[in-house]
C-alpha cells in the first residue's frame, strides 16, 4: 500500500480529508504520518484519535531554514512515503526538503494561482475586487506557491464577503480536490518535468485542470 506523509501547522482540516480518504478507500494509500512543527496544532490531535503515528519538529528549535529542513528530512527518511502533503504547512521549505521530494511533494494553496501566493489570500482578492476566489493544489518547488498547477476550483465572491466567509466557501472545494490531485499522483498519472505537470502524458494547462 502506497504510504503517505503529511506536513501540517495547524488546524488539520486537509488532512482529516486525507484520513477520511484513506478510511473510505478513495485512497489506496494509509497516512505513515502526521508531522507538525507547531507543537500546539489542533491537526495532532486529530491524528492522534484516528490512530496516525503523529511527531513535532519544531522550526524554533533550529538556526536556520536549512537545518530545520534537513531535520524534516531525516524524520521522514524512515516512512519511505510515495507521496508528501503540505496540507496547512506554513514554513517556507528550502531546495534540502524539496528536492529529495520532488516530484511527489504536493501543496494546496488558497487562491487562483498564479494570483495571490503567499499570506492572507482571501482578504488580498476582496480588497482587487475579484469576482471569484478558489483554491489550487501544486507540484511543490523551489519557487514559492510557484510550482506547476495540477488541479484548481473556483467559486464565487459575493456581495458582503469577508475572508472569513470565502474561506469557509473555499475550505469546501480544498477537500475535494486534494485527494482528487493525491489518487492521480498515487496512480502514477502526473508527472513533474521541466515544462510544467502532465497528466496521463498531456500538458496541464498553467491554472491547472478546473
Ligand atoms: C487551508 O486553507 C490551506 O489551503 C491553507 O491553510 C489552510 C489550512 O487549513 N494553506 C496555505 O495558506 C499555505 N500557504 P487546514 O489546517 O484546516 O487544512
Amino acid at each position: 500500500k502506497a504510504r503517505i506523509a503529511i506536513l501540517i501547522s495547524g488546524r488539520g482540516s486537509n488532512m482529516q480529508a486525507f484520513i477520511d480518504a484513506c478510511e473510505a478507500g478513495e485512497l489506496d494509500a494509509s497516512i505513515a504520518l502526521v508531522l507538525s512543527n507547531n507543537p500546539d496544532a489542533a491537526g495532532l490531535a486529530r491524528a492522534n484519535a484516528a490512530g496516525i503515528p503523529t511527531t513535532c519538529v519544531n522550526h524554533r528549535d533550529f538556526d536556520s531554514r536549512e537545518a530545520f529542513d534537513a531535520a524534516l528530512v531525516r524524520t521522514l527518511e524512515p516512512v519511505q512515503p510515495d507521496l508528501v502533503i503540505l496540507a496547512g504547512f506554513m514554513r517556507i521549505l528550502t531546495p534540502v526538503f524539496i528536492t529529495p521530494f520532488a516530484g511527489k511533494l504536493l501543496n494546496i494553496h488558497p487562491s487562483l494561482l498564479p494570483k495571490y501566493p503567499g499570506l492572507d489570500t482571501h482578504r488580498r482578492a476582496l480588497e482587487a475586487g475579484d469576482r471569484e476566489a478558489g483554491v489550487t493544489v501544486h507540484f511543490v518547488t523551489p519557487e514559492l506557491d510557484g510550482g506547476p498547477p495540477i488541479i484548481q476550483a473556483k467559486v464565487p465572491i459575493e456581495d458582503g464577503d469577508t475572508p472569513e466567509t470565502l474561506a469557509a466557501r473555499v475550505i469546501v472545494l480544498e477537500h475535494v480536490i486534494y485527494p482528487i490531485a493525491a489518487k492521480w499522483q498515487l496512480q502514477r498519472r502526473l508527472r513533474l518535468d521541466q515544462q510544467g505537470a502532465t497528466l496521463d502524458g498531456k500538458r496541464i494547462p498553467a491554472s491547472g485542470i478546473n
